[in-house]
């Protein structure tokens, strides 16, 4: 008997890399990584290259991601100035917008109010626009959502001014929902220092007061769901000249929630919430029949690598995790079982716009 059963957990934020990034990751490694992180369907990110910007490039990504996925997939569209004239073309194929307020890996990045404002005016209302907002950036999301009454989603929340924010806008009522990410919840700017390019990440490790009011606030409520943002890159690009940001955490995440509940901190309905009911409201997602992660509370060391994902390092090595995966099943079938994938490619379906629940 498992220690603990949950329900097939959605990361609403990942990159699997493809097109352009698939030394990196692919779909097949991306989605074997998740399965072994008890996540049964994954939103990946546009920031590829080329971006998923354009109809074209999203049908392409669409069909890569039929052919490899081993658990359910469904794609961002991007927002550029130059390929905004698109947007209601991709609302169809795309589950969701994400904008980049701040600077990041890849190019995408909006910082023009007028491409703002088309995106806010031309997106489905009913589908969720995810922004990347840091600093201030925060109060300009939240005021997009408040002139034009429509929900936004801030993605990987990491200091204590913008939680707060967020908390008061919420409290007023504003159409505005927000995901924290693990290496937000578990390490801090000392890790950083240890970790070196393995600790960087946009956002950056915050301090031991950002840490403090994300759990607060993780615990509190204001704090919708537990976003992995995984984001692979290979070790040499890591330890190389240019590093880019950004670390891998499909397979880390539950593990480490799993912390927080062995220690009696995090009741597992709120787990559940956060890595399972908030995500699929907010994103109108369809539910997974017969699908549930089967869990064992024995703790565990993470170790450095033996990983599913592509690029097979994690920055979490060494902390003790509460639980781990033992077995995952999705629409009836084994996909994981001790160590194993057991779902091939091709296997996992793929949601696109016409797919969601709301529509
Ligand atoms: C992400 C990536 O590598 O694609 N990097 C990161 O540091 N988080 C981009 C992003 O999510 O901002
Ligand atoms: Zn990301």
């Amino acid at each position: 008997m498992p220690d603990l059963i949950l329900p097939g957990l959605i990361d609403v934020h990942t990159h699997l890399r493809v097109p352009g990034g698939e030394h990196k990751e692919d779909f097949a490694t991306g989605t074997a990584a998740a399965l072994a992180g008890g996540v049964t369907m994954v939103l990946a990110m546009p920031n590829t290259n080329p971006p998923l910007t354009t109809p074209d490039a999203l049908a392409a990504a669409l069909r890569a991601a039929a052919a490899g996925a081993r658990c359910d997939v469904g794609l961002y569209a991007g927002a550029s100035r130059e390929d905004v004239t698109h947007l209601s073309g991709l609302a169809g194929q795309a589950v969701a917008l994400k904008i980049y307020l701040n600077d990041t890996f890849g190019k995408l990045r909006v910082d023009d109010l007028p491409t703002l404002a088309v995106c806010f005016q031309a997106w489905p209302r009913e589908r969720v626009i995810a922004l990347h907002a840091e600093r201030q950036s925060v109060a300009v999301a939240i005021g997009l959502a408040a002139v034009y009454d429509r929900p936004v989603h801030i993605v990987h929340v990491s200091r204590r001014e913008e939680i707060e924010l967020i908390a008061d806008a919420k409290g007023r009522g504003l159409p505005v929902t927000c995901e924290v990410s693990p290496h937000h919840l578990f390490l801090s700017a000392a890790d950083a220092a240890r970790l070196g390019p393995l600790g960087d990440m946009r956002p950056v490790l915050g301090t031991a007061e950002d840490v403090a009011a994300l759990w607060a606030h993780l615990l509190g409520g204001t704090v919708d769901c537990i976003a992995t943002d995984h984001a692979p890159h290979t070790l040499d690009e890591k330890r190389g000249p240019n590093p880019p940001p950004g670390v891998p955490g499909l397979e880390t995440s539950l593990p480490l929630m799993l912390t927080a509940v062995a220690d009696g901190r995090l009741p597992v309905e709120r787990l559940t919430a956060l890595m399972h009911d908030n995500p699929r409201r907010i994103f109108g997602l369809r539910a997974q029949p017969d699908t549930r992660v089967e869990v064992d509370m024995t703790p565990w060391t993470i170790p450095a690598t033996g990983w599913q994902t592509k690029c097979d390092w994690t920055p979490f090595a060494g902390l003790t995790a509460g639980g781990r995966v033992r077995r995952v099943v999705l629409r009836g079938q084994i996909v994981y079982e001790d160590g194993a994938v057991l779902a091939v490619p091709g296997s996992g379906q793929v949601i696109n716009g016409a797919g969601l629940e709301r529509d």
